[in-house]
């Protein structure tokens, strides 16, 4: 039993020092699956430093070892606005260069946790409260975890209330892109409804969900292969974001009610599923 342990430890220890692949990302054919990376680099993580830090995760402080995300990005000259963080879970997290390099937004990223006896040891897993049952699909960390220690994350278009990085797991990648670009594949840009639609889509959904293999994958493409907007009516929308399912901790769903959405809001999501489901999807530029 124990060389195993240790086994696993040293092969954990490896995947944790594997560098991280970063790359702009191309122009032209929109579907993500065929864009070619530009200047794609694999960089070494950077030298580890030792912090004590509260986790919004696991809602008490640590002791861990990592880097931020300044320090990783410093080897990779480019001139996009913003790193989309690529997480393992699927979920796409961008975050304004500009907070990264002066440091008012640069989240820490965490190879080893350290243990009271001064020993690493592995993440534990992230179980949604529900003390009547066990959490059939917990978070896990494998190569390294975010750790981001408040709620209030000052990233672009984000609404209060709700923190991404209560639901992300290990960073995987990171994409330099453009920011108004990247939304631009978004946008159905027929009448200012749907416009209000992809900024609610910005600001409360494109962390999780994406469309057409575009964007994050966490929760399901709306688009493809059934179309939201058939699924779901504006007011059945409505109910879906608000609340949380009675059985969601047994189903293991893992979508966050957001008690804020108003039907205001859903109906002009609503307007915007049905129309980024009708229409050619626009390239990145
Ligand atoms: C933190 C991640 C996250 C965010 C943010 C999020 N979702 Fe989800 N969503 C999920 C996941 C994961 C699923 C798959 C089912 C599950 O595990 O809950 C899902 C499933 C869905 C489904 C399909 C399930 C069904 O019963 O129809 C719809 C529709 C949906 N989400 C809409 C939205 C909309 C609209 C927004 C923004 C207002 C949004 N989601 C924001 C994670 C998220």
């Amino acid at each position: 039993m124990f060389p195993i342990v240790l086994l696993l430890l040293a092969f954990a220890e490896s995947l944790a020092a594997q560098p991280i692949k970063v790359w702009e990302r191309g122009q032209g054919n929109h579907f993500q699956k065929f864009v070619k990376p530009v200047n794609q680099k694999s960089i070494d993580i950077p030298n580890l430093i030792s912090k004590n830090l509260f986790d919004v995760q696991y809602q008490k402080k640590s002791d861990y070892q990592g880097y931020y995300l300044s320090h990783l990005l410093k080897s990779y000259d480019s001139n996009k606005d913003t790193a989309l963080l690529h997480i393992s879970n699927g979920m796409r997290v961008p975050i304004p260069m500009a907070l990264i390099q002066d440091h008012s937004f640069d989240p820490f990223i965490a190879v080893k946790m350290i243990g009271p006896k001064g020993n690493p040891q592995p993440f534990p897993k992230l179980m949604r409260k529900d003390s009547r049952f066990n959490d059939p699909r917990p978070l896990v960390f494998t190569t390294n975890k975010l750790v981001i220690s408040h709620d209030r994350v000052p990233l672009k278009d984000h609404r209060a209330g709700l923190n991404p990085f209560r639901f992300t797991t290990s960073l995987e990648a990171i994409e330099m892109i453009n920011y108004k670009s990247w939304l631009k594949q978004f946008s159905v840009n027929s009448s200012p409804e749907t416009d209000i639609g992809l900024k609610i889509f910005a600001s409360r959904c494109q962390y999780c969900h994406g469309v057409r293999s575009v964007g994050a994958t966490f929760g399901w493409d709306f688009v493809e292969p059934l179309a939201i907007y058939q699924k779901r009516s504006p007011e059945n929308l409505l109910l879906h974001v608000k609340f949380q399912k009675m059985d969601a901790v047994p189903r293991g769903l893992l979508m966050p009610p957001q008690f804020d959405f108003s039907p205001h809001e859903s109906k002009a999501l609503w307007q915007w599923l049905k129309n980024s489901a009708l229409k050619a999807q626009q390239a990145y530029q």
